[in-house]
């Protein structure tokens, strides 16, 4: 059951038009499909059409409206195979399936959520809808009817535009739709229910008038505000930016609370998780406004870069994932500060992808061979999917990116295309050779350069020496050089920038050095004293860069570099290089330090009025305890690491102590609550002090003032943190999460953020209190958010919680796996991911983790999706 690239061909028969109608009951749901087919040319006569099917009981099978004798067919588990049919004429099959949405927990296909139908059929879920081609290369035009009980179901949605509808007079109705642009089945979409509206308008540039509908449970209109602005401001900016404009008459988006993934592009009805819908200052952070203008947007940009240029196969999916992130990227950036979204992109791509791509579940960005697709929605595929469509961009330009771009939309539309005919169109529109770029494709693993300098005075000369590798990564040991483009600038002590008069050694444009070689050596002329070089400004590439540079140097560029991007990373470089050194210190049991030089770099960003506050937050919280994981590498001890984290933080904040107080004050904001980026880094500055403060004072009371004084849920929920992580114990803390419990209730998104604040306290009594939450009335195992919130948060984001050195937090996790994988295996698989970096624990904890893994490899009656991640995590090395 693995899937191979290379074994990819065309189907045997061509789809030309699908017609759906569907009978809605919550367990007997009557799906009736009527496919047109014809044999494709070359194609044997005998050759059987072979669809596939997932769970479906089928109670009719016709053939051009006549039934299909028994001899001729055979439904198996995941087909339906016919054979003896027409060997040119086009036919029409009609096949009858009975579905029961209300026991669908896998939420795949047709299921009902808070008494609405609604469907995901990415990637392959439309075969639990009906036997079908179920694969992103078949493209047919649509028709779909529902019918409905009314007084259930007034509304019934799906793709395309609404043709009419009518009531039935026995109680139900039913509507139709027409989708006119030919589709894969993964983009087909089915909603029905009860829900309110929120509706505007759009003009589009050659003057289409769109309506736009957000659906949203009724009470909750007020609260999808910001997520209709965030969708007019992207089809806008698609139109301005990339020249692509919306297509239908319609655009319609629904908010349901049961998702396993963000949210879903189907042609002209996006159906999302609504944590990524609804907003309001009471109930949402900053960083909640953040994401929904950024998936709002990601979905809708899927219309071109994914329905209507498509992937050819599944293996393809960074063609419209990497694209598309990276098109979000573009408009945040445009939307808000392009320094700090950057900055926040790298601090996610780092602390997601790299550890993914080091550890056992690497895979190229385009993979060669899948067992479940639903485990490679990755956050390789995802954003260092991006990472590699910025980097074409870096290399080519922006205007011959842009003409790549156009070329791509005008070769491609309305087709099923390949990662290679992506490429091929910037090849086209630059004249350029991408062979060698396109490794970033097809190679896993993340680059390391390590670099070396020398200055010779006399002959005013700065020599780089460069090297480069790529880590063995599963199934690919040996790996060739890359093409790395890494933007570069040398500073003098005065902190201007060198005009070298020559380079020789390697290509160079701009700021950008063509790293081309695994050895490369670099001479930069005319330059008058010892530069201090600035890497990987905006970082250029996706590697990781070893280069030996003081604290004074790198303060240098703190201070004076162009690119603020690189400001930042200089300073993060520091504060790394000093947690990495403090948790030595720690195991080793050594009085902790640290250095002035850094606390020095931080404070003095932190006070510099003329950085925007967004920035100076961004300098302010330091790196992870996962990030220094990462950067020790191997042999980890999360409890050391910790303790060696709060020294610095401690130093930090003794240090600082004035510079915080006063701009906790100063960042404070008063009027009415406004989400846009300013404001929003304001309260970011704001917070991350107030941590410092709360950090050097041993009481809780700063922090019970602050969750006293806060008036909006970023505050709010700041001050929560602060009191549950600091103070766990305190009465002050249990009163705090207790008002808040109740004030909050019944909004299922704010008692997410009260799980997860729990989950994430230090230290290894909070197993038991994870374990009290789950036994909680609000706790519901059936709904993902819940069930990230509090188990999935507890993994992925607890370090020394999770990370027990007893192994209690493996075992836990092992035994909730297997729980949720009875129901729903792609929430468990996700889950699961959490262990990625079990290898790179001291060898305690990766005996315990190992015998965890082992545990639930050896359980009885795993899914394919648990079992996938399972045995990749255990495979030898
Ligand atoms: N295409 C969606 C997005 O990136 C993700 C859907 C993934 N769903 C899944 N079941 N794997 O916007
Ligand atoms: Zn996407």
């Amino acid at each position: 059951q693995i899937v191979h690239l290379e074994d990819y061909r065309p189907t045997d028969f061509v789809l030309e038009r699908v017609d759906l109608t569907f009978e809605l009951d919550p367990r007997e749901t009557k799906v009736e499909a009527r496919l047109i087919f014809h044999r494709r040319e070359g194609v044997s006569p005998s050759a059987p059409l072979v669809l596939d099917g997932d769970e479906l009981t089928m109670t009719g099978l016709l053939l051009d409206q006549v039934d299909i004798p028994a001899a001729l067919y055979e439904a198996t588990d995941e087909a339906l195979i016919i054979r003896g049919l027409p060997e040119t004429a086009p036919f029409e099959i009609t096949i009858t399936t009975v579905l029961s949405p209300e026991t669908n927990t896998k939420l795949m296909g047709l299921y009902r959520t808070s008494n609405v139908y609604c469907t995901q059929c990415e990637a392959e879920g439309f075969r639990r809808i009906t036997y079908f081609p179920d694969r992103p290369d078949v493209l047919a035009v649509y028709t779909v009817n529902i019918i409905a009980d009314k007084a259930a179901a007034p509304l019934l949605l799906s793709n395309g535009n609404y043709l009419g509808g009518a009531d039935m007079g026995d109680g139900r109705h039913f509507a139709s739709w027409f989708d006119p642009h030919p589709k894969p089945s993964y983009l087909f979409a089915l909603v029905a229910g009860d829900l309110g509206v929120v509706e505007d308008r759009f003009t589009t540039a050659s003057g289409r008038e769109v309506a736009l509908k957000i659906y949203v449970e009724h009470g909750k209109e007020p609260r999808a505000a910001y997520a209709m602005d965030a969708l007019k401001r992207a089809m806008k900016w698609d139109e301005e930016v990339f020249g692509r404009e919306y297509d239908l008459d319609i655009f319609m988006i629904v908010a349901v609370s049961d998702f396993n993934m963000g949210a879903m592009e189907n042609k002209g009805l996006n159906v999302f998780n609504d944590k990524y819908v609804l907003a309001d200052p009471e109930t949402a952070t900053d960083t909640d406004y953040a994401n929904i203008e950024a998936i709002i947007a990601h979905e809708y940009f899927h219309n071109w870069t994914g329905n209507r240029i498509t992937c050819r196969d599944w293996f393809q999916l960074c063609l419209k994932e990497g694209l598309t992130v990276y098109r979000d990227h573009e408009f945040s950036a445009d939307m808000r500060s392009r320094t700090v979204k950057r900055i926040a992109e790298v601090r996610h791509l780092k602390s997601e992808q790299f550890p993914e791509d080091a550890g056992p579940l690497a895979h190229p960005v385009r993979p060669t061979k899948y067992r479940e697709i639903n485990n490679f929605y990755t956050t390789t595929v995802y954003e260092k999917g991006s990472e590699v469509t910025r980097m074409i961009a870096t290399i080519l330009g922006r205007d011959l990116f842009k003409k790549g771009m156009d070329l791509y939309f005008e070769r491609h539309d309305g087709q099923a295309v390949t990662i290679e005919d992506f490429v091929a169109c910037f090849e086209a529109a630059s004249g350029r050779d991408l062979a060698q770029f396109s490794l970033w494709y097809h190679q896993a693993g993340t680059p390391l350069v390590t670099a070396s300098g020398s200055y010779d005075a006399g002959k005013q000369t700065y020599t780089l020496s460069l090297e480069q590798s790529v880590p063995p990564t599963p199934e690919q040991s040996a790996k060739a050089p890359m093409h790395i483009p890494l933007r570069l600038g040398l500073l003098l002590e005065d902190g201007t920038e060198a005009t070298p008069t020559a380079v020789s050694g390697a290509d160079i444009t701009g700021d950008v050095l063509h790293l081309t070689e695994r050895k490369q050596t670099v001479v930069f002329s005319g330059i008058p004293s010892r530069p201090v070089p600035s890497f990987n400004r905006g970082f250029s590439a996706p590697i990781n860069l070893h280069f030996e540079q003081g604290a004074r140097d790198r303060a240098l560029i703190a201070r004076h570099e162009t690119d603020l991007f690189a400001r930042w990373q200089a300073l993060n470089t520091m504060a790394l290089d000093n947690l990495v050194k403090a948790a030595a210190e720690a195991r080793r049991g050594q009085p902790l330090t640290c250095d002035d030089a850094l606390i020095d770099g931080l404070l003095a960003a932190a006070a510099e009025d003329r950085l925007e506050p967004a920035f100076r937050s961004q300098v302010l919280s330091l790196p992870s305890e996962a990030d220094i994981a990462r950067e020790i590498g191997s042999n980890n001890d999360p409890d050391a690491i910790q303790a060696g984290r709060q020294a610095v933080l401690a130093a930090i904040a003794a240090a600082g102590s004035n510079t915080f107080a006063q701009l906790v004050d100063r960042m404070s904001l008063s009027g009415p609550f406004r989400p846009d980026a300013e404001s929003a880094g304001r309260r970011a500055l704001r917070n991350a002090a107030l941590s410092y403060v709360v950090y050097a004072d041993d009481r809780p009371e700063k922090a019970t003032n602050a969750f006293r004084a806060a008036n909006n849920m970023t505050d709010l929920s700041h001050a929560l943190t602060l009191l549950a992580h600091r103070f766990p114990d305190a009465d002050e803390t249990v009163d705090a999460l207790a008002s808040f419990k109740k004030r909050f209730a019944d909004n299922a998104l704010v008692i997410d953020k009260w799980f997860a604040i729990q989950a994430t306290i230090p230290g290894a009594a909070t197993l038991d209190r994870v374990r009290a939450l789950m036994s909680d009335p609000l706790f519901n195992a059936n709904n993902p958010n819940r069930v990230r919130s509090l188990v999935g948060t507890f993994a992925f984001a607890n370090a020394t919680g999770f990370n027990r050195a007893d192994g209690e937090g493996y075992r836990f996790l092992a035994h909730q796996i297997l729980d949720i994988d009875a129901r729903n295996p792609q929430l468990a698989a996700r889950i699961l991911t959490s262990m990625r970096s079990w290898r790179s624990l001291e060898k305690v904890r990766s005996g315990h983790a190992r015998s965890a893994l082992e545990g639930i490899a050896g359980a009885a009656n795993l899914s394919a999706d648990v079992s996938d991640i399972v045995e990749r995590m255990l495979k030898d090395e």
